[in-house]
Protein backbone atom coordinates (compact mmCIF):
# COMPACT_ATOMS: atom_id res chain seq x y z
CA UNK A 1 0.00 0.00 0.00
CA UNK A 2 1.10 3.68 -0.91
CA UNK A 3 2.55 5.40 2.20
CA UNK A 4 2.59 9.07 2.69
CA UNK A 5 6.04 9.97 3.74
CA UNK A 6 7.37 13.29 4.80
CA UNK A 7 11.62 13.43 4.93
CA UNK A 8 12.48 16.44 6.78
CA UNK A 9 15.88 17.41 5.89
CA UNK A 10 17.49 19.32 8.63
CA UNK A 11 20.93 20.48 7.91
CA UNK A 12 22.07 24.07 7.32
CA UNK A 13 24.06 22.87 4.55
CA UNK A 14 22.40 22.27 0.86
CA UNK A 15 23.63 19.47 -0.27
CA UNK A 16 25.19 17.86 2.43
CA UNK A 17 25.99 14.68 4.14
CA UNK A 18 22.96 14.00 5.80
CA UNK A 19 20.86 15.49 2.97
CA UNK A 20 22.41 13.06 0.52
CA UNK A 21 21.35 10.61 3.11
CA UNK A 22 17.67 11.82 2.87
CA UNK A 23 17.84 11.54 -1.36
CA UNK A 24 18.88 8.44 -1.30
CA UNK A 25 16.03 7.37 1.27
CA UNK A 26 13.59 9.13 -1.09
CA UNK A 27 14.78 7.23 -4.05
CA UNK A 28 13.87 3.82 -2.52
CA UNK A 29 10.51 5.19 -1.09
CA UNK A 30 9.91 6.73 -4.93
CA UNK A 31 10.54 3.77 -6.48
CA UNK A 32 8.83 1.28 -4.13
CA UNK A 33 5.41 3.28 -5.01
CA UNK A 34 5.16 5.71 -1.81
CA UNK A 35 3.92 9.62 -2.02
CA UNK A 36 7.17 11.20 -0.91
CA UNK A 37 7.33 15.35 0.14
CA UNK A 38 10.23 16.17 1.16
CA UNK A 39 11.37 19.40 3.11
CA UNK A 40 15.07 21.53 4.02
CA UNK A 41 14.84 23.50 6.67
CA UNK A 42 17.54 25.81 5.16
CA UNK A 43 15.05 27.33 3.03
CA UNK A 44 12.91 27.72 5.79
CA UNK A 45 11.80 30.18 8.83
CA UNK A 46 11.71 28.53 11.86
CA UNK A 47 11.68 30.49 15.25
CA UNK A 48 11.80 28.82 18.46
CA UNK A 49 9.39 27.55 20.55
CA UNK A 50 8.37 29.92 23.44
CA UNK A 51 6.83 27.67 25.83
CA UNK A 52 3.35 29.59 25.83
CA UNK A 53 1.73 26.03 25.70
CA UNK A 54 -1.43 28.06 23.68
CA UNK A 55 -1.00 25.00 21.13
CA UNK A 56 -2.61 22.65 23.91
CA UNK A 57 -5.79 24.19 23.46
CA UNK A 58 -6.10 25.39 19.83
CA UNK A 59 -3.96 22.67 18.37
CA UNK A 60 -2.23 26.22 16.32
CA UNK A 61 1.13 27.94 17.07
CA UNK A 62 1.08 31.84 17.86
CA UNK A 63 4.03 32.20 15.58
CA UNK A 64 3.54 32.59 12.38
CA UNK A 65 6.43 31.38 10.25
CA UNK A 66 6.74 28.33 8.00
CA UNK A 67 6.62 25.60 10.90
CA UNK A 68 3.39 25.72 11.08
CA UNK A 69 2.99 24.15 7.61
CA UNK A 70 5.50 21.68 8.09
CA UNK A 71 3.77 20.71 11.60
CA UNK A 72 0.50 20.13 9.19
CA UNK A 73 2.34 18.40 6.87
CA UNK A 74 3.57 16.21 9.85
CA UNK A 75 0.18 15.63 10.91
CA UNK A 76 -1.06 13.75 7.50
CA UNK A 77 2.34 11.73 6.92
CA UNK A 78 2.01 8.27 7.43
CA UNK A 79 5.91 8.28 7.93
CA UNK A 80 7.99 10.44 9.09
CA UNK A 81 11.98 10.53 8.34
CA UNK A 82 14.09 13.42 10.19
CA UNK A 83 17.70 13.65 8.63
CA UNK A 84 20.63 15.05 10.35
CA UNK A 85 24.15 16.38 10.74
CA UNK A 86 25.41 15.07 14.23
CA UNK A 87 26.08 18.40 16.10
CA UNK A 88 27.93 18.59 19.68
CA UNK A 89 26.76 14.27 20.04
CA UNK A 90 23.32 15.54 19.06
CA UNK A 91 20.30 16.08 16.49
CA UNK A 92 21.37 20.05 15.46
CA UNK A 93 19.66 23.09 16.77
CA UNK A 94 17.36 23.06 13.79
CA UNK A 95 15.79 19.70 14.04
CA UNK A 96 15.47 20.37 17.93
CA UNK A 97 13.70 23.20 17.17
CA UNK A 98 11.40 21.74 14.81
CA UNK A 99 10.63 18.70 17.17
CA UNK A 100 9.47 21.53 19.90
CA UNK A 101 7.52 23.30 16.72
CA UNK A 102 5.57 20.54 16.04
CA UNK A 103 3.86 20.66 19.81
CA UNK A 104 0.85 21.36 18.51
CA UNK A 105 0.03 17.81 17.17
CA UNK A 106 0.59 16.38 21.08
CA UNK A 107 -3.13 16.54 21.48
CA UNK A 108 -3.82 16.24 17.57
CA UNK A 109 -4.99 12.90 15.73
CA UNK A 110 -1.63 12.48 13.97
CA UNK A 111 -1.39 9.61 11.57
CA UNK A 112 2.14 8.88 11.55
CA UNK A 113 3.17 5.43 12.95
CA UNK A 114 7.06 4.75 11.64
CA UNK A 115 9.77 7.23 12.25
CA UNK A 116 13.26 6.90 10.58
CA UNK A 117 16.33 8.70 11.81
CA UNK A 118 19.25 9.52 8.68
CA UNK A 119 22.10 10.97 10.26
CA UNK A 120 25.95 11.94 9.42
CA UNK A 121 28.49 12.57 11.43
CA UNK A 122 32.93 13.48 11.51
CA UNK A 123 33.87 10.60 13.59
CA UNK A 124 32.62 7.41 12.89
CA UNK A 125 32.12 5.89 16.39
CA UNK A 126 28.80 3.49 17.71
CA UNK A 127 28.02 6.23 19.96
CA UNK A 128 28.10 9.32 17.78
CA UNK A 129 24.85 9.37 16.84
CA UNK A 130 23.60 8.09 20.12
CA UNK A 131 22.57 11.12 21.42
CA UNK A 132 20.95 11.70 18.85
CA UNK A 133 18.76 8.61 18.81
CA UNK A 134 17.68 9.27 22.01
CA UNK A 135 16.70 12.70 21.54
CA UNK A 136 14.24 11.70 18.74
CA UNK A 137 13.14 8.64 21.34
CA UNK A 138 12.31 11.10 23.35
CA UNK A 139 10.48 13.05 21.04
CA UNK A 140 8.31 9.73 19.43
CA UNK A 141 7.90 8.66 23.40
CA UNK A 142 4.80 11.34 23.53
CA UNK A 143 3.68 10.11 20.51
CA UNK A 144 2.06 6.69 21.50
CA UNK A 145 1.24 5.21 17.64
CA UNK A 146 4.48 6.32 16.50
CA UNK A 147 7.90 3.96 16.90
CA UNK A 148 11.49 4.67 15.89
CA UNK A 149 11.77 2.16 12.26
CA UNK A 150 14.86 2.51 11.37
CA UNK A 151 18.28 4.83 11.45
CA UNK A 152 21.07 4.99 9.12
CA UNK A 153 24.32 6.23 10.55
CA UNK A 154 26.96 7.60 8.09
CA UNK A 155 30.01 8.27 10.15
CA UNK A 156 33.56 9.47 8.96
CA UNK A 157 32.07 12.21 6.55
CA UNK A 158 33.18 16.12 6.89
CA UNK A 159 32.70 18.05 4.07
CA UNK A 160 29.51 18.05 1.85
CA UNK A 161 30.42 15.38 -0.80
CA UNK A 162 32.52 13.42 1.23
CA UNK A 163 29.58 10.71 1.84
CA UNK A 164 29.88 9.73 -2.07
CA UNK A 165 30.09 6.11 -1.69
CA UNK A 166 29.42 5.80 1.68
CA UNK A 167 27.56 2.38 2.25
CA UNK A 168 25.32 4.17 4.41
CA UNK A 169 23.62 5.56 1.27
CA UNK A 170 23.00 2.14 0.33
CA UNK A 171 21.49 1.47 3.48
CA UNK A 172 19.13 4.62 3.15
CA UNK A 173 17.83 3.71 0.00
CA UNK A 174 17.40 0.42 1.22
CA UNK A 175 15.27 1.57 4.00
CA UNK A 176 13.41 4.02 1.54
CA UNK A 177 12.39 0.76 -0.38
CA UNK A 178 10.96 -1.09 2.34
CA UNK A 179 9.39 1.95 4.23
C1 LIG B 1 28.54 22.81 15.16
C2 LIG B 1 29.05 21.48 14.71
C3 LIG B 1 29.18 20.46 15.64
C4 LIG B 1 29.63 19.21 15.23
N1 LIG B 1 29.73 18.21 16.17
C5 LIG B 1 30.14 16.98 15.80
C6 LIG B 1 30.23 15.93 16.76
O1 LIG B 1 29.93 16.09 17.94
N2 LIG B 1 30.69 14.71 16.34
C7 LIG B 1 31.05 14.49 15.04
O2 LIG B 1 31.44 13.37 14.74
N3 LIG B 1 30.94 15.46 14.09
C8 LIG B 1 30.50 16.70 14.45
N4 LIG B 1 30.40 17.71 13.50
C9 LIG B 1 30.68 17.40 12.08
C10 LIG B 1 29.42 17.12 11.26
O3 LIG B 1 28.59 16.18 11.91
C11 LIG B 1 29.79 16.58 9.87
O4 LIG B 1 30.48 17.59 9.16
C12 LIG B 1 28.58 16.12 9.08
O5 LIG B 1 29.03 15.46 7.91
C13 LIG B 1 27.68 17.28 8.68
O6 LIG B 1 26.54 16.80 8.02
P1 LIG B 1 25.77 17.68 6.92
O7 LIG B 1 26.66 17.73 5.71
O8 LIG B 1 24.52 16.91 6.69
O9 LIG B 1 25.50 19.02 7.50
C14 LIG B 1 29.96 18.97 13.86
C15 LIG B 1 29.82 20.03 12.94
C16 LIG B 1 29.37 21.25 13.35
C17 LIG B 1 29.21 22.36 12.33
Amino acid sequence: MSKKVLVISTSPRKGGNSDALADQFIRGAQEAGNQVEKVSLYEKTIGFCRGCLTCQSTQHCVIQDDANTIVQTMLSADVIVWATPIYYYGMCGQMKTMLDRSNPLFSADYQFRDIYLLAAAAENEKHTVQGAVTGLQGWIDCFERARLAGTVFAGGVTSVGEIQGHSALTQAYQMGKHV
